[in-house]
């Protein structure tokens, strides 16, 4: 039997509640199409800042290398918010990602045809979205150097900078191109190439890129432009190829379009080595501990794993597929009751009765 090792990082927040579901489900489906799990939860985030001191211990990092793949429900709480900055949870995220090189994350906003109600925007805007926000994740302003905050005699001065190399954005560039050519064959890569130096030489390295891929089609817009299309066009789009800020900003707005943030999935990956898989929404902790989260990122998070990491495609379209079904029959979290239609259950509920359905 095939068997697969997980390290599951559960975090702040929201975080343990979305997990104990997502566990659930994925040892149900396991059952269901034969493969075992071998799920081991480690400390991270707040969560090891409590037990272990930091926000990313050696042990939890030694277990993220030695799996299949990584699933994280989420990071942070403001209660850390005053501590250096290299003791802080989101410091401990960004070492994940460089430690495991995951320069390519993958956001899909698919609209599910249940939800186009509980968008903000009309539903004839958002009806036919599908796009994937491909963001590179380990350098842009996130890891440049110089960076840090001076002194000086009128006040302080903080800086960061934000750098690629030609060899970064022609290896992300790759990964949208190869996505596009499964998908709708568009790419539209999102810089600041007005403005911007690195945004100059990420425009060129893209166009050098595209010359081995000839059916694509590549398009250029300036971030400001995009946010705008984003709210204004959103169908437009197949593939957005953007940098670690831009894409950080742009994946917001996007997740927005499916009617909740806590609907939109990720992968990051990198060419060798276990992926991570996260949702794109944070700890949101106002709400923890209240059994009320949206449980269905991490679901989709999870699915997206057992497609590309482990290759078990019919147990994640299942997942999926039962994912719409009980959105379909009416049920919702509080994050997707703004249109005031449909039944509203809790975190724990939403699980139970995805778990009935999965059988
Ligand atoms: C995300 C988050 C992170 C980011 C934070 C928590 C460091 O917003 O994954 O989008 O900025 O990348
Ligand atoms: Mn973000």
């Amino acid at each position: 039997m095939k068997s697969y090792k997980i390290t599951l990082l559960p975090g702040d927040g929201i975080g343990p509640e979305i997990t104990n579901v997502t566990q659930e489900v994925l040892e149900l489906l396991s059952k269901k199409f034969d493969f075992q799990l071998k799920l081991k939860k480690m400390p991270f985030g707040g969560a090891a800042i409590e037990s272990d001191g930091i926000p990313f211990p050696d042990k939890t990092l030694q277990e993220c290398k030695n799996s299949d793949a990584v699933l994280l429900a989420a990071i942070g709480d403001p209660k850390y918010d005053q501590l250096p900055r290299e003791k802080r949870p989101e410091t401990g995220l960004l070492n994940l990602r460089s430690s495991l090189d995951l320069f390519a994350n993958i956001r899909p906003v698919k609209i599910i045809p249940s939800l186009t109600k509980a968008s903000s925007l009309k539903e004839e805007f958002v009806n036919e979205v599908d796009l994937v926000v491909v963001r590179e994740l380990t350098s842009g302003i996130y890891f440049g150097e110089p960076k840090g905050r001076l002194k000086t005699e009128s006040g302080e001065r903080a800086f960061n900078t934000m750098a690629y190399t030609s060899e970064e954005v022609k290896r992300i560039a790759e990964i949208a191109f190869k996505l596009a050519k499964q998908r709708n064959q568009k790419v539209c890569s999102v810089d600041k190439a007005n403005v911007l130096d690195v945004s100059q030489l990420w425009r060129e390295e893209t166009i050098l890129v595209a010359k081995n891929f000839k059916e694509i089609d590549l398009t250029h817009q300036y971030v400001d432009n995009a946010a705008m299309q984003l709210v204004r066009n959103p169908s437009q789009f197949d593939v957005i190829l953007t940098s670690n800020l831009f894409g950080d900003i742009l994946s917001d707005i996007a997740a927005m379009l499916t009617g909740s943030i806590g609907m939109l999935p990720s992968a990051s990956l990198t060419n060798d080595g276990p992926g991570v898989f996260e949702p794109v929404h944070g700890s949101a902790p106002d709400i923890a501990g209240k059994d009320i989260a949206n449980p269905i990122a991490m679901l989709l998070s999870a699915a997206m794993m057992l497609k590309i990491a482990f290759n078990e495609t019919y147990a994640g379209n299942h997942l999926e597929n039962v994912i719409h079904e009980i959105l379909t029959e009416g049920y919702r979290t509080s994050d997707l009751m703004s249109s005031g239609e449909g039944k509203e259950v809790g975190c724990s509920q939403m699980g139970e009765l995805l778990l009935g359905k999965l059988k």
